[in-house]
């Protein structure tokens, strides 16, 4: 396992979206590496053991509801003793052709991927000391949209933009957007209807849009550990924009448990 303390050993992190993927593999990352993290989600049946692990705590929140993500950064402020980054890799990807998809569905995406994002930022931006640090998960997607994926490419485009005005009204703010490329090992697409992921998968794939490659869940998951030490190391610099593609060959001998 990695042992790369530099820069993050001590830091206090809440992680929302840490009950699977990404999220999960940040907040083992960086407690490896001396990190004390503070882990959010709607699932606290998958939380409450890995937070028991990491020596953290764990907070039930829901991204589309503003009182519960109050409620969970006064909690993880509390139980770190501050606060000195927050990372949110919550999203959710509602599979369906756009000329099928519905106002719920757009609204749905664009609360959870979009407005939930803002009102994290909100919620903990009293608590951030001058060089702390936001890292926000979005899509390396953007621009770029596949079939059957409209919706969740236009709410990682609002996410994307929203950040550029926090960061024009906060410029004190160190905000990296990590513009995530395809990871293997994640839980994005649970709850898609499996017809219709088969159907987009053989349609991906006659226009070349599978990934040959896919990066490992725990190379992703310390890059984004680095790119937040390291933002807090030095902070007057920050990587605004940071696009993590797969590279190949290059297999991680680490796993994430
Ligand atoms: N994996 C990839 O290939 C890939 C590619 C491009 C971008 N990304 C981005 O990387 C980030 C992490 O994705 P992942 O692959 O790790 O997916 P994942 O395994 O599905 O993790 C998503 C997380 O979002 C949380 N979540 C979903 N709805 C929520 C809500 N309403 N409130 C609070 N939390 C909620 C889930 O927790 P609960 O269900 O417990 O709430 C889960 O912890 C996302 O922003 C995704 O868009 C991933």
């Amino acid at each position: 396992m990695s042992t790369g303390t530099e820069h993050v050993n001590g830091l206090k992190i809440l992680v929302v979206g840490a009950s699977s993927g990404i999220g999960r593999g940040f907040a083992i990352a960086a407690s490896q590496r001396g990190a004390r993290v503070a882990l959010a989600a709607r699932r606290t049946d998958l939380l409450a053991p890995l937070a028991a692990e990491l020596h953290g705590s764990a907070h039930g929140l829901d991204i589309t509801d503003s009182s519960t993500i109050a409620t969970a950064v006064s909690e993880a402020v509390a139980a770190l003793g501050g606060l000195d980054a927050v990372v949110l890799t919550s999203a959710v990807v509602p599979f369906a052709y756009i000329s099928e998809t519905e106002v719920t569905t757009w609204l749905h995406a664009l609360t959870v991927n979009a407005v939930g994002a803002s009102e994290l930022i909100r919620a903990a931006r009293p608590h951030l000391p001058s060089n702390s640090v936001i890292l926000i998960a979005s899509s390396y997607d953007v621009g770029r949209p596949a079939a059957g994926v409209g919706a969740y490419n236009a709410s990682k485009a609002a996410l994307n933009e929203l950040l550029r005005s926090w960061r024009a009204e906060n410029p004190d703010l160190g905000i990296i957007r990590a513009s995530v490329g395809p990871t293997e090992g994640t839980e994005i697409l649970r709850g898609a209807d499996e017809e219709l992921l088969a159907e987009l998968l053989s349609s991906w794939s006659r226009r070349g849009q599978v990934p040959a490659h896919m990066s490992a869940l725990v190379d992703v998951a310390n890059t984004l550990v680095t790119l937040v030490g390291t933002a807090h190391a030095y902070p007057s610099v920050v990587s605004e924009v940071v696009h993590l593609a797969p590279r190949w060959p290059g297999r991680s001998t680490e796993s994430v448990s």
